[in-house]
């Protein structure tokens, strides 16, 4: 064989076994979209969780359909055989997979040199490893063993951080001199038994240590009702310090969630679920609305003629990002996203349950009206986290 007969033939085998590498990744990235998107939608548990075991299903399962699909024999994509040699099907389902692979380089691409400063960015941050503070290393059931045996997991650990932004107002009157609030934001509790209730009773002792001026809470409370009457308990105390306001999210959706409604209010919690509430702090008129769609409640107010110097909505899903900046919010916060969860090297996060996949997945989005904030979270209902500590944010707001 003449060396430029074999240099080509080196080159078709690359590119057949890029095109099968193209199409195992491209398969992968195509199922992570249809299951972040779908969980932004209100769609029943019983079906989301089908999905997720379809997609657990395709993902390792696709690379053997493809080699049985297009096989080893001579002239085959693993063999150095050219894509456009290969039956119709095949050609079709590679080109149809591969082309994930390009949202994939885009998300990747965005991740690395934008979103990664966003999701970071803070002024000052301690980082604890509760369950060495504690001392409490309970755990609850099998996800409970897996998580805390799940090398590097920071589930037990607490990120409590200071953010700043700086707001600017149409509604701002001259007169006044600039103001800066203290908003406690923290979501995504997940009482599922896994962190023990050591663990959120550290969390309140070190909210109750940041001075705050209004204190939020933006949804998934329980996962395990029957720890409903805790997960109160451990909250209550935090209505001594400062008004709190919530909105529910879609976990508690699952469940009773006027229950839940009623037992946090009934607690000194307020819900601002579907509509908004103006509270005077720092002498200023602070309107505050709240979002729980697409899963309950009605639509927040417009607030864009309000009488107030700062509006701000609560809203579980930061999908709702348009939706505020139409009713004239200054500034969104959010959670539901967990930050991903679990940020692989490299690529960022993977998993995020938004239409905009992990666009928003957690951080802080100062370059837009209304600014958002997307806190990583607290719990989780599957407790692994992977380079996406929980977080405990304390937002200075200047307007
Ligand atoms: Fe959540």
């Amino acid at each position: 064989m003449s060396e430029s007969a074999a240099g080509n033939e080196a080159v078709s085998l690359l590119a057949g076994w890029m095109w099968f590498a193209a199409s195992v990744i491209g398969n992968a990235e195509f199922w992570v979209i249809l299951v972040n998107r779908s969980h932004a939608l209100p769609i029943a548990h019983r079906r989301l969780k089908l999905l997720r075991r379809l997609h657990d299903l395709a993902v390792p399962l696709w690379p053997l359909l493809l080699l049985w699909l297009n096989g080893l024999q001579q002239g085959s994509l693993l063999r150095g055989g050219s894509l456009w040699q290969q039956s119709l099907w095949t050609r079709r389902l590679v080109l149809f997979t591969s082309f994930w692979c390009l949202t994939l380089i885009l998300q990747v691409l965005h991740w690395q040199f934008r979103q990664k400063r966003q999701a970071r960015e803070c002024t000052a941050s301690r980082l604890y490893d509760v369950k060495a503070e504690t001392k409490d290393s309970a755990v609850a059931g099998v996800p409970g063993l897996l998580a805390a045996v799940w090398p590097g997991n920071q589930y037990c650990q607490l990120d409590v951080n200071l953010k700043q932004i700086a707001i600017r107002t149409s509604r701002q009157r001259a007169e006044q001199p600039p103001q800066t609030l203290r908003i406690l934001h923290f979501s995504d509790l997940h009482f599922t038994g896994t962190p023990g209730l050591s663990y959120y009773e550290f969390l309140v002792q070190q909210a109750e240590l940041q001075a705050a001026d209004l204190i939020v809470f933006t949804g998934d409370l329980v996962d395990k009702p029957e720890l409903l009457p805790e997960a109160v308990r451990i909250l209550q105390p935090l209505t001594r310090i400062a008004p709190c306001l919530f909105v529910l999210g879609n976990h508690d959706w699952r469940y009773d969630y006027e229950q839940i409604r009623q037992q946090l209010v009934e607690s000194g919690w307020r819900s601002v679920a579907g509509t908004a509430m103006l509270l005077r702090i720092r002498d200023r008129m602070v309107l505050i609305g709240g979002s729980e769609r697409p899963w309950m409640s009605d639509e927040p107010p417009q607030v864009r003629e309000s009488f107030s110097d700062l509006t701000v909505l609560l809203s579980h899903s930061p999908d709702q990002l348009r939706r505020a900046e139409q009713l004239g919010y200054d500034l969104m916060l959010s959670g539901h996203t967990h930050g991903g969860q679990v940020i692989l090297p490299l690529i960022g996060p993977v998993f995020s349950p938004s239409r905009y996949g992990v666009a928003l997945a957690a951080g802080l989005f100062q370059q837009q009206s209304p600014v958002l904030h997307v806190t990583r979270g607290v719990g989780a209902k599957d407790p692994v986290r992977w380079n996406c500590s929980p977080e405990l944010t304390l937002l200075e707001v200047s307007f």
